[in-house]
């Protein structure tokens, strides 16, 4: 039985990792690993193959960047013909980015199965890019993994469901972080970047809504100034976001740093005294490290981690966010607790229900 597994950007190979490990326990699964080449820099793509141990991808699409249209065109015309020619009995996509609706879409018109890792996550924003691509491949896939009862709710609202159609597994982007943890704690990268413990926070930002819009983009960088004030703040920096500074000569007050590898983002993480960010793996890793979460955007797709995680939505509001920021440095932020099932073995769920439906 011949299963390919899509990943395309950053975040997908994080979930992509544990999830080949556990199918190839089933020796009767043959894996075929595409990548789509969404992202091609090494500090996007190679350094965490190399890292999570994932095995080179068995094809590059090398698809690159370029307008969302264009980019899922690219990525549909260059799968199509891998899965014509390997035929697969099943093809198993994760996340929400443009990689991951262009392989479902195409699979889907071959009559291939498809399952989709992390279904049922919604902002009810439409006007995020992931939004739409969380809606359609969630419409499009025959089996739907998710990582919270809430994301149950969402697909059984929208007429998703089944006992043998959506599965609640747990989340598999925390099954590598737990499986990381202690190889993260050894990572030398508070050292090369002269940090102390608890001493600053890190930042990422890199949401088209957020970075794009020249107004949104001028705001943050002011707030994000004014939060510098009060704690050094770290940004590893996103090349859309860095483009989008240069272009518009923005200048900024806190320090930016070069995209980072996976075990020393980790480490930057466990250590800092907060994370603010706009990405949606971040709140979910911040909420299992207990570390302080402002999410720097109207809404979140994963609300489990405010409700039980260490997470609070912002809003683009000033005020807000350096009443969260007090909050945090005089110590009266809340706590969290571990979202149910986050326990390191979703991809041996998944792989055992894959392996039930297929045997
Ligand atoms: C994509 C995903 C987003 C995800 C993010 C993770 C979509 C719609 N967006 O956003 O959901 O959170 O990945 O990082 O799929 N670029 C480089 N080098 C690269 C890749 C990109 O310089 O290796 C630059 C290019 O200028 C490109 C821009 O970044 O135009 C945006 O890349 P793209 O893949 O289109 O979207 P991301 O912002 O990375």
């Amino acid at each position: 039985m011949l299963v390919i597994l899509i990943c395309g950007v950053r975040p997908n190979f994080m979930k992509i990792a544990p999830v080949m490990e556990a199918l190839k326990k089933h020796t009767d699964f043959e894996l075929l690993l595409v990548h789509t080449g969404q992202h091609y820099d090494d500090n996007l793509s190679k350094v965490f193959f190399e890292e999570l141990g994932i095995p080179k991808p068995d094809i590059n699409l090398g698809v690159g960047s370029g307008s969302h249209a264009w980019q899922a065109a690219e990525v549909m015309k260059k799968i199509e013909e891998i899965f014509i020619d390997r035929i697969p009995d099943l093809v198993i996509v994760v996340g929400d980015v443009n990689s991951t609706i262009s392989c479902a879409l195409t699979a889907k018109k071959l009559h291939i199965d498809v399952a989709h890792i992390e279904a049922g996550l919604r902002s009810h924003d439409r006007k995020m890019p992931e939004e739409l691509n969380r809606i359609v491949v969630d419409h499009l896939s025959d089996y739907l993994f998710i990582t919270s009862k809430k994301a149950g709710l969402n697909l059984f609202f929208e007429g998703i469901h089944g006992r043998n159609k959506v599965f609640f597994v747990g989340n598999v982007l925390i099954d590598t972080l737990l499986k990381n943890r202690e190889k993260a704690e050894k990572s030398e990268i508070l050292r090369t970047l002269n940090l102390e413990k608890q001493k600053y926070a890190v930042l990422t930002l890199h949401r088209e809504g957020n970075v794009d819009l020249l107004d949104s983009l001028q705001k943050m960088t002011s707030i994000l100034n004014a939060v510098q004030k009060k704690i050094d703040i770290v940004c590893p920096i996103h090349p859309r976001t860095m483009k989008k500074f240069k272009r518009n000569s923005i200048d900024v007050d806190f320090r930016l740093i070069y995209p980072l590898g996976y075990l020393d983002f980790i480490n930057l993480m466990s250590n800092s005294k907060f994370v603010m960010t706009d990405s949606g793996g971040i709140q979910e890793e911040t909420t299992v490290l207990g570390i302080p979460c402002l999410t720097l955007r109207d809404n979140t797709e994963r609300p489990v981690t405010v409700t039980d995680g260490t997470n609070i939505v912002t809003f683009l509001d000033e005020k807000n966010i350096l009443s969260n920021v007090d909050d945090i440095l005089n110590g009266k932020f809340k706590t969290g607790k571990i979202p149910e099932k986050w326990d390191g073995k979703a991809s041996e769920r998944i792989a055992k229900i894959l392996w039930d439906i297929y045997e």
